[in-house]
């Protein structure tokens, strides 16, 4: 019988993995590496330990690779359809499971569950068993299996039916919706997704207040956790990585032309994120503007620098999302710029040596999410910047719950306290500063992502 299981120890599955792949013009594959926790929580238990990864193609570049059989050692990529994937990915992970999780309906207009929600639906549960036969085929026998994310909230119970003998993980990087919220979805789909989930011996999220959000959800819609039990592993910066990594020759470089368009001798407010519709960017150009507005002192004095990296622009509500950012940043600067002063500097191609220099040079880190599993940007400016940063930190931030003492907190909704908040930042006593951002930076480093990842491993063998 244990002939027929697989040879993996130690499986992690998500739907984007730590390599991608594209066709170059000469029709040879180059693939490109991930970075993020789950990369650096792999190598910690190192190559020899048996470890499998398995994630889902998503450009015809990873399709391309399946087909030819090139891959990494320890990655498996499913060859989802393509039209498959993108029902489950864009249509119910992005814009459902999303958007109840971090609470971004317009409810008059939406959410409408029709039959092409259905349809998307029946897509997602498809791509969920691609998941766990995958899983099934290549775990050994009582091989402990760490599942990702509202993508894949199917597979544990699915995976439980295949191989009970395994031990089986789910971690949620997202906010988990209040049971008010979540009663939003169909009343049969609540349920799969909730017992999808209960499949997992251990279920793992970034704060305690998710953790009891889907707590609280069991007990409204499906009778309770039963046997699965909950834990809180808070990821932290990887402060070795992000310090050697930040005085590179390619971060000084971009230092310097960052320097140049922000002029001598200005303070900075640095925002870094990934154009998600829950980082509330437009709120924090709106503060940025009141701020110019009620302290007419900080004119020319200071600069925001913006960076919005495109995220899920398959989407028309992110590209939607992306334009109104430009064109906010593009009406500040005129409205406010002089011929020596552009008030915001904003970015929207990924650069992350030009995101670690803005870092660097911070003065002020701008952090206003709607909702936030945890933001790790909040984490990462104190450790990086080059002076200590003041922290000004939206309530709604998982990250609040470890660095809300030292952090400036906002309500994200509330554009004229922001506004007060970064005039409160910029004007903080350079000793209560540099006390303040210690004190971040300890909170923010207290779980380094290898750390983090091993603990989720013991807790789940033990
Ligand atoms: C954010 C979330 C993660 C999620 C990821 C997916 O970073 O915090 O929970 O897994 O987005 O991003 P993707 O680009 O793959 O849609």
């Amino acid at each position: 019988m244990a002939s027929s299981f697989g040879a993996a120890q130690v499986l992690v599955a998500s739907n984007r993995g730590p390599v991608s792949y594209a066709v170059a013009d000469d029709g040879s594959l180059r693939s490109r590496r991930g970075g993020g926790g789950l990369v650096s929580g792999l190598s910690a238990i190192g190559p020899e330990s048996g470890a499998l990864w398995v994630c889902s193609a998503l450009s015809d570049g990873d399709r391309e690779a399946v087909r030819r059989g090139v891959g990494e050692d320890g990655v498996r990529m499913l060859d989802v359809p393509a039209d498959v994937h993108a029902d489950a990915y864009n249509g119910i992970a992005n814009s459902v499971l999303w958007f109840v999780h971090h609470m971004l309906y317009q409810t008059p207009l939406e959410p409408v569950f029709d039959a092409e929600f259905r349809r998307q639906w029946a897509s997602y549960e498809t791509y969920n068993r691609a998941f766990a036969e995958a899983l099934a085929e290549e775990a050994a026998e009582g091989a402990a299996v760490l599942v990702q994310d509202y993508h894949l909230t199917l597979v544990p119970g699915m995976l439980r039916e295949l191989r009970p003998d395994l031990r089986i993980g789910h971690f949620s990087h997202t906010p988990w919706a209040p049971p008010e919220y979540f009663a939003m979805l169909p009343d049969d789909i609540a349920r799969q997704v909730l017992r999808g989930m209960l499949g997992a011996d251990r279920l793992g999220f970034l704060t305690r207040r998710w953790a009891d959000a889907f707590t609280a959800c069991c007990e409204r819609f499906a009778g309770g956790l039963g046997d699965t039990r909950v834990g809180v592993h808070g990821l932290g910066a990887d402060a070795d990585f992000l310090r050697a990594r930040s005085h590179e020759a390619d971060v000084d470089e971009r230092m310097a032309a960052l320097k140049e368009e922000i002029g001598e001798g200005r303070r900075t407010i640095v925002r870094v994120d990934r154009t998600e519709l829950s980082k509330n960017i437009v709120r924090g150009l709106l503060a940025y503007r009141q701020l110019l507005d009620d302290r007419p002192e900080w004119r020319e004095r200071v600069v925001h620098v913006a960076f919005a990296y495109p995220s899920r622009q398959d989407l028309a509500v992110y590209r939607d999302y992306t334009a109104e950012v430009q064109r906010l940043a593009e009406e500040i600067n005129e409205q406010y710029g002089t011929p020596g002063w552009r008030p915001v500097v904003l970015h929207v191609k990924d650069d992350f040596a030009r995101s670690l220099a803005a870092y660097r040079l911070a003065d002020v880190a701008l952090v206003n999410p709607i909702r936030d599993g945890m933001n790790l940007v909040a984490k990462e400016v104190p450790v990086v910047s080059d002076t200590g940063c003041a922290l000004v930190l939206s309530r709604e931030a998982g990250a609040h719950e470890e660095l809300g003492e030292d952090a400036i907190t906002v309500n994200p909704y509330d554009v004229v306290q922001t506004a007060e908040a970064l005039h409160e930042a910029l004007s903080m006593r350079p000793e209560d500063r540099t006390e303040r951002s210690k004190r971040l930076v300890a909170a923010a480093t207290a779980l380094p992502p290898a750390r983090w990842f091993l603990d989720q491993l013991e807790a789940l063998r033990g």
